[in-house]
C-alpha cells in the first residue's frame, strides 16, 4: 500500500513499518553472523516487498598484508587479487541465497569496512542497514564487533544489528 488510500487505524502501524524499509542494505563478511542477518534481511524483503543491497568490503592492504613474520617473498599483487576474488565469492555466495522474486544488487568496496558502510548509507538512497553483532574477529567475549559498533555510532540510517540466538561465544 505505502501511503495510497485511507487505512484501517489497526493496519497504520503495521504499513508505517512496511513503508519505511524498503531498501536494505546488508554489509557481509564471510561469518556465520553475516549469514544469519542475511537470512534476516530476505525474510524482511519478502514481507515488505524491499529491495536488497548486499555489500562486502575488503579491507586495505597494510590490514593483512602485514600480519605476522612472512619469511617468504609474497607477491603482493597475486594476494591482492585472491583476497579480492575471496570477497567477490562472498557476495556471489550471497546472491544465490536470495529467492529469485526479490531484487538484490551486489556492492564491491575497499578501505576500512565501518567508515565504507557509513559512506554508503550516507551517499545513496537505503532505509535500513542489517549486519551481523559479530563477524570474522577472534574476540570472542565482545557482544559487538568493531564494524558493528562504528556503524551503529555514525549510521545517519537506522540499523538492525542481528545476534545469532544461542550464540555463547
Ligand atoms: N569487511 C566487511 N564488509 C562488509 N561488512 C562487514 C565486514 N566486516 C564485518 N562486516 C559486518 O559487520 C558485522 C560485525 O562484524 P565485525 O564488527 O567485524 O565483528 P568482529 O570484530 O567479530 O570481526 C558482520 O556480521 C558483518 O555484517
Ligand atoms: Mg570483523
Amino acid at each position: 500500500m505505502c501511503g495510497r488510500g485511507p487505512m484501517a487505524p489497526h493496519r497504520v502501524v503495521d504499513e508505517l513499518v512496511n513503508c519505511m524499509f524498503r531498501r536494505l542494505l546488508v554489509p557481509l563478511d564471510s561469518s556465520p553472523h553475516a549469514r544469519h542477518a542475511l537470512a534476516e534481511a530476505i525474510d524482511l524483503a519478502k514481507s515488505n516487498n524491499a529491495r536488497l543491497t548486499v555489500m562486502t568490503v575488503v579491507p586495505e592492504p597494510s590490514a593483512w598484508a602485514t600480519l605476522g613474520a612472512i619469511d617468504a617473498p609474497i607477491n603482493l599483487r597475486e594476494l591482492n587479487e585472491q583476497v579480492e576474488h575471496a570477497y567477490q565469492r562472498i557476495l556471489d555466495a550471497a546472491v544465490e541465497t536470495v529467492p529469485q522474486d526479490l531484487s538484490v544488487k551486489t556492492l564491491l568496496k575497499h578501505g576500512a569496512p565501518g567508515a565504507a558502510i557509513v559512506d554508503e548509507v550516507t551517499a545513496h538512497d537505503h532505509d535500513l542497514i542489517i549486519m551481523g553483532s559479530r563477524g570474522r574477529g577472534e574476540l570472542r567475549s565482545l557482544l559487538l564487533g568493531s564494524v558493528s559498533r562504528h556503524v551503529l555510532h555514525e549510521s545517519p540510517i537506522p540499523v538492525l544489528v542481528v545476534h545469532v540466538p544461542g550464540d555463547q561465544s
